[in-house]
């Protein structure tokens, strides 16, 4: 939500900058902003409503000089996007510009407080309310920068990563954070400053991820960023080497990064699964369960914590706990989680699922179960992000960066981590027979080439999609494993296309749903031959009775289901619990191509956000 990059060294720090926004527009594209001052103490401040094209096109014939600047693109929440809204702001003085990712809770008390003292503000944002208040402190008591961004955030509930610039110092930024991520990007004679480490990874691989309440001062050719909290006291942070590179935050020649990361996922499983499955032994080594043995294998109960997707995922990951560790496992969105009053205690494993890491829900649940005492496991992607940090333990999917906004290979990734961690902890638990151990391992190692099966359909999913552009409304729909399938199907062609659609149970289709049929609704039926393929035969045979249209995801050679559907995609057999590995990809491909085809902004979708930081 929202994201910040800084500069500060010896290039122009403008190219930097706007590079940086672009990669960092994932977070919020509703406005865009870059403050930079010039050596000659020249504040210039750009900004407008739209996408960082548009305050490219905006800035095109300004002067856009200086070697140190700050830029933000933002995903609004106070106060609606446009360019007065938009940051850097200023404060009254001229002399400070800030920007600002997070939300200030108490700004309302702030802003009155300070409108009492004379402040005027310009916008509706809660970010101007705090730098009137740096500003007003640091003109009222006389105090440096530092002092007064230390006096003011301690006055401040809520959640923010903040950059300030001052004009009359333009060889000083001042960064800070709190429940929001900051990066400090170390090079030769430069610091750079980001949401995350995309924008300063093409300069630099050396970072420091700061934590809650640090503040970072860096100053032009020191050859050291400075850390203090609230109190001034030093803080010694290690400067660690980032492991990322350009390739990955690009589209790679594909047209859009969804499509891009669609298409990665039998890599990235692979990623996921390196050093950790060995299949000539048979075997699954996570080194967190070796770590924390016993307090996983004597969990009493499982509580998964997530949102959206990565809850899709939880889903999944609930069934294959219960049937192959005999845990029960509840699954709960953390934003419901987080205010209620759960029942749990130090006997209790709360496993926290979350793609970047970062979402404040899951977050609040974390810290909710942690002072009840339960042991925390997270299951993450974004390396350094706050979550793992906040967990006793866990693993990332290691699936590389998620830059669509639409969630696809973090949602496999999570899978596969969670088919991982059953095994191991079923195996440790000793509630999953050998032979059964022994093919799942097999198979789980067999699942990547398998999706590449899948993945070549592409072209068949791409003519489908163009039929259905029309439709207002999709019903999807799964059983078992295949459920949390159809709830994520239904979601992705949500976000992208704009579509109505819900995902259900098959069986509770006639407690409702059915109602709906018509011979416009198509209907997205995973009817793979499990367990459960007769009842879901049954339902095609509904659905075709009320001129549904339905377009089933198949098991490869059933020509049983395929004479029946108007459409149908092939998936490999495989092992019924590690069906959605696969079933999953037509659906991420439909909402895709359809998207497409009605002129969607694919990545970009309107108003989401890829990490999701605030309540
Ligand atoms: C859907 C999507 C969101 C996220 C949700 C949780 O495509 O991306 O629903 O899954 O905001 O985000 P993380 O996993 O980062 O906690």
């Amino acid at each position: 939500m929202c994201g910040i990059v800084g500069y500060l060294g010896k290039r122009d720090a403008y190219p930097v900058l706007i590079k940086g926004l672009k990669r960092l527009e994932y977070r919020g594209y509703d406005s865009a902003g870059v403050a930079l001052i010039t050596d000659q103490k020249e504040l210039r401040v750009y900004k407008t409503k739209g996408k960082v094209s548009d305050l490219e096109a905006y800035a095109q014939d300004k002067d856009t000089s200086g070697c140190a600047g700050i830029a933000h693109t933002r995903w609004a929440t106070h106060g609606e996007p446009n360019s007065t809204n938009a940051h850097p702001h200023i404060s009254a003085s001229g002399n400070l510009a800030i920007i600002h990712n997070g939300i200030i809770e108490n700004y309302a008390v702030l802003k009155e407080g300070l409108q009492r003292n004379g402040v005027t503000f310009q916008s509706s944002t809660d970010t101007e309310v705090l730098v009137q208040l740096i500003d007003y402190i640091q003109q009222k008591r006389n105090v440096d920068l530092l002092t007064a961004v230390r006096m003011a955030l301690r006055q401040v509930i809520g959640a923010y990563a903040i950059a300030i610039l001052d004009k009359n110092d333009p060889n000083k930024i001042i960064a800070a954070r709190k429940s929001s991520p900051l990066v400090v990007g170390v090079g030769e004679d430069e610091f750079f400053i980001g949401s995350d480490a995309s924008p300063l990874i093409e300069y630099t691989d050396k970072v420091v991820y700061l934590d809650d309440n640090d503040i970072a001062i860096i100053h032009r050719g020191e050859p050291e960023a400075e850390f203090v909290n609230f109190n001034n006291e030093k803080i010694d942070h290690e400067i660690q080497t980032v492991d990322l590179n350009l390739g990955q935050i690009e589209k790679g020649g594909y047209p859009h990064f969804m499509l891009k990361e669609i298409f990665e996922q039998p890599d990235c499983l692979q990623d996921c699964m390196r050093g950790r499955i060995n299949v000539d032994a048979n075997n699954v080594v996570l080194s967190a369960v070796i770590d924390y043995r016993k307090e996983l294998i004597n969990a009493r109960r499982i509580i998964i914590v997530a949102c959206g997707t990565s809850w899709h995922a939880s889903l999944i990951g609930k069934q294959l706990l219960e049937n192959i560790c005999q845990i029960p496992v509840e699954v709960e969105y953390a934003s419901e989680f987080r205010y209620s009053n759960p029942v749990i205690d130090s006997s209790d494993v709360v496993i926290a699922i979350s793609q970047s890491g970062e979402t404040a829900d899951t977050l609040a649940a974390i810290e909710l179960a942690k002072q009840r005492g339960a042991f925390i496991f997270g299951i993450c992607n974004a390396i350094g992000s706050s979550i793992p940090r906040a967990t006793h333990t866990g693993c990332y999917i290691h699936v590389g960066p998620e830059i669509g906004v639409a969630s696809t290979k973090a949602f496999t990734g999570q899978v596969t981590v969670l088919t991982m961690l059953a095994l191991a902890l079923g195996k440790a638990r000793g509630t999953i027979k050998n032979d059964d151990y022994v093919a799942l391992v097999k198979e789980l190692n067999d699942i990547p080439e398998k999706m590449k099966k899948v993945l070549e359909q592409n072209d068949r999913v791409r003519d489908i999609s163009r039929v259905f552009t029309y439709a207002h409304n999709f019903l999807y729909l799964g059983r078992g494993y295949n459920y949390p399938v159809a709830l994520e199907g239904a979601l992705k062609l949500k976000e992208i296309s704009y579509i109505h659609a819900e995902g259900y149970p098959a069986a509770e289709m006639k407690h409702g749903p059915i109602a709906l049929i018509d011979e416009e609704m198509p209907v997205v039926i995973v009817a793979t031959q499990n367990p459960l393929y007769d009842k879901l035969m049954s339902n095609i045979q509904e659905i075709k009775a009320r001129k549904g249209r339905v377009i089933a995801i198949v098991s490869e050679g059933d020509e049983k289901v395929k004479a029946l559907a108007d459409e149908y995609v092939e998936l490999p057999h495989t092992i019924e619990c590690l069906e959605p590995l696969l079933s999953t990809i037509p659906l991420q491909l439909l909402a895709y191509h359809i998207a497409v085809c009605k002129g969607k902004d694919v990545d970009q979708p309107r108003n989401l956000a890829k990490s999701v930081t605030v309540e």
